[in-house]
């Protein structure tokens, strides 16, 4: 079978057709507002991928709370960034000529918003944000105005979390300069978030710098973020990368093949404890016994400073059937008991360092999170 991309060193089918597509048109953007007509939010529905590229266009604010709910659009600064969109779509272009109900429609639609998925507080802190500007506009604008500056505020949110990935992926490279192999769970690229990622971001930046690491992707039960989603993003990038199920990392570890984990986080309390995809705080706990460093590659508004620590963190249970079938297809007796938590919490004792825009957090610790985050 011909290789269709000339220059992969190793042909992969699936890497090859997807990126012989992605050369030939415009970069694949998981979020992206369409301006034309009176403009709508288009999503790249993630739950398709690697297979197929197809896309959500929202015209209503009932898509976009869809899509977040069914992981359409999903890791948390994507989470985020599509919920600021979500205000203008719900707010729409008939917009009420009177004020108070124009505001009154936005409080509702950040309500609905915020309802759709709840342990990645970057969906909140986007909401907070956006009506925090619909309170400081002048009452004098006019209903359209008013839509105006909500839209530049989301392309501000947009925008602002690009250059935190960047600023993340140069300071996390710094503490990878001796590492050959890494290990990562999850996926926290380019697609969960504006672009380049966060944990992923520092393999990314690496890779600029001339460090070609070797990451091992855990497939991430029961969606396989992992292997659906960081091991295409990885080999688009032609990262070496090897996909393994996720009971597989302490032998891993053991081979000596990873000399540090770094993970993503979807809301990290005021002493450093970070909730994450579940199968994190196993991760972190293997980590340590193999005396690896964990790092936490996050930006600064994953951080709720208004808990003391995770115990506090809300960890969404999901629907049974993402543990009894794999894709429409049954892979567990009709009638099991399941147990489906989302997310999980590594206490900050096990986080060797939180990597953010502004810094790395080391120690992990109260102190250590507010002297970064407060100044
Ligand atoms: O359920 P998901 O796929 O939204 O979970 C995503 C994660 O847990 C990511 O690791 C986290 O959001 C960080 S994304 C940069």
């Amino acid at each position: 079978f011909p290789c269709p991309v000339k220059q992969q060193p190793q042909c992969r089918l699936a890497a090859c057709a997807t990126k012989s597509n992605t050369m030939n048109s415009k970069p694949i953007l998981s979020i992206e507002w369409i301006s034309s007509g009176q403009g709508h939010l288009r999503l790249l529905d993630q739950t398709t991928l690697p297979t197929t590229i197809s896309y959500v266009d929202c015209h209503q604010v009932e898509t976009v709370w869809e899509a977040i709910r069914a992981l359409r659009v999903r890791g948390a600064p994507a989470i985020g960034i599509a919920a600021a969109y979500g205000i203008v779509v719900g707010l729409g272009s008939g917009i009420e000529a009177n004020r108070d109900k124009t505001v009154r429609r936005l409080e509702e639609v950040k309500d609905y918003l915020a309802s759709s998925r709840p342990t990645a507080v970057n969906l909140f802190w986007a909401l907070d944000r956006m009506k925090a500007k619909w309170v400081s506009l002048s009452p004098e604008l006019t209903p359209s105005q008013v839509r105006e500056e909500l839209l530049a505020e989301a392309v501000r949110i947009h925008d602002e979390d690009r250059a935190m990935c960047h600023s993340i992926g140069r300071h996390g490279a710094e503490l990878l300069r001796s590492a050959r192999g890494v290990l990562t769970h999850c996926n926290t690229g380019g697609l969960a978030t504006s672009e380049y990622g966060t944990a992923l971001s520092v393999f990314f930046t690496a890779q600029d710098q001339g460090n070609l690491l070797h990451v091992y992707v855990d497939e991430t039960r029961p969606l396989l973020q992992g292997a659906r989603l960081t091991a295409w993003e990885l080999m688009q990038r032609n990262i070496p990368a090897t996909l393994i199920c996720d009971s597989m990392a302490a032998q891993v570890m053991r081979e000596g093949r990873v000399q540090a984990v770094v993970v993503g986080a979807d809301r990290i309390a005021a002493n450093g404890d970070a909730a994450n995809k579940i199968g994190t705080y196993g991760l972190a706990i293997l980590a340590k016994h193999h005396s690896i460093p964990f790092y936490v590659a996050a930006p600064s508004n994953t951080f709720d400073l208004s808990i003391e620590n995770g115990s506090a963190i809300t960890i969404e249970q999901r629907d049974s059937k993402e543990v009894t079938e794999a894709f429409g297809k049954r892979t567990a007796p009709e009638g099991v008991d399941v147990y489906n938590p989302a997310f999980d919490v590594t206490p900050a004792e096990l986080i060797s360092g939180i990597i953010t825009e502004r810094g790395v957090i080391r120690p992990v610790n109260r102190e250590a999170v507010l002297a970064l985050l407060k100044h």
